[in-house]
């Protein structure tokens, strides 16, 4: 296929005060986004799921082939066997699989087996993994970065979410497979994460835990 290449139709020219102000901004709002574990039975606008999806699908990706799948939840039947499956592997996970040093890391988050929340969340997001494109006729497509593309495309998701006023937990029963039938998804997706999404309950609590410092985390040289 031929190149074909258009002008930028928005390039943007904040004088710098401004954009100190927008990245203090959005540092401040961002890091009011924690990973909640207890949600309100209450309802969500499909069409905010689908703007926030639509946001993870601007992302990056390797040769653009855009190698994430979206699969959308919001029914009762599917959250309850999504939960009983999810269960099942998490206790598998908690009493036998886990290591001790796994576990210990795991503590001050005091989380179980248990996972009320994938029924009491309004919507549950299966973002998938394509490791590789079909074409009709039923050859492959390689895919470049397949799994760093779609964790920027799912860190654009949660910051999305968190933007229009939802809260989210990270899940990853382990392992994830059962996700695929339930999901309906083909061989050659691989499922990554379970991004469940609602409000969060009003009594909910989350681990007194800190992020680290600039100098912990970079280095300028
Ligand atoms: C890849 C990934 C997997 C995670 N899996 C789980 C999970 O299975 N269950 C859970 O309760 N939290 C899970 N978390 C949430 C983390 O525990 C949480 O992000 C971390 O403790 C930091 O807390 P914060 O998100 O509130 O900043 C996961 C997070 C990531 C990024």
């Amino acid at each position: 296929m031929k190149h074909k290449l258009v002008p930028i139709s928005n390039i943007r020219n904040f004088d710098n005060k401004t954009m100190e102000l927008r990245s203090k901004q959005f540092y401040e709002d961002i890091k009011q986004r924690r990973t909640v574990r207890d949600f309100a039975e209450k309802s969500v606008s499909k069409s905010i799921i689908n703007n926030c999806i639509l946001s993870a699908g601007t992302a990056p990706s390797g040769a653009n082939m855009q190698p994430w799948h979206f699969a959308i939840s919001g029914r009762s039947d599917i959250r309850k066997t999504i939960r009983e499956n999810a269960e099942k592997e998490e206790k598998e996970f908690y009493e036998r699989k886990a290591s001790r040093e796994w576990l210990k890391a795991l503590e001050p988050l005091g989380t179980n087996y248990s996972k009320p929340f994938l029924e009491t969340a309004p919507y549950l997001i299966c973002i998938f993994v394509k490791n590789y494109g079909l074409l009709t006729d039923g050859s492959r497509v390689k895919h470049y970065y397949a799994t760093e593309s779609v964790g920027i495309a799912t860190g654009i998701l949660i910051t999305a979410l968190h933007n229009a006023g939802l809260a989210t937990l990270t899940h990853t029963p382990s392992p994830m497979k059962f996700l695929n039938k339930i999901f309906k998804r083909p061989d050659n997706e691989r499922p990554f994460l379970l991004l469940v999404t609602g409000f969060a309950d009003k009594g909910a609590k989350i681990p007194d835990i800190e992020k680290f410092p600039l100098e912990k985390i970079s280095t300028t040289i």
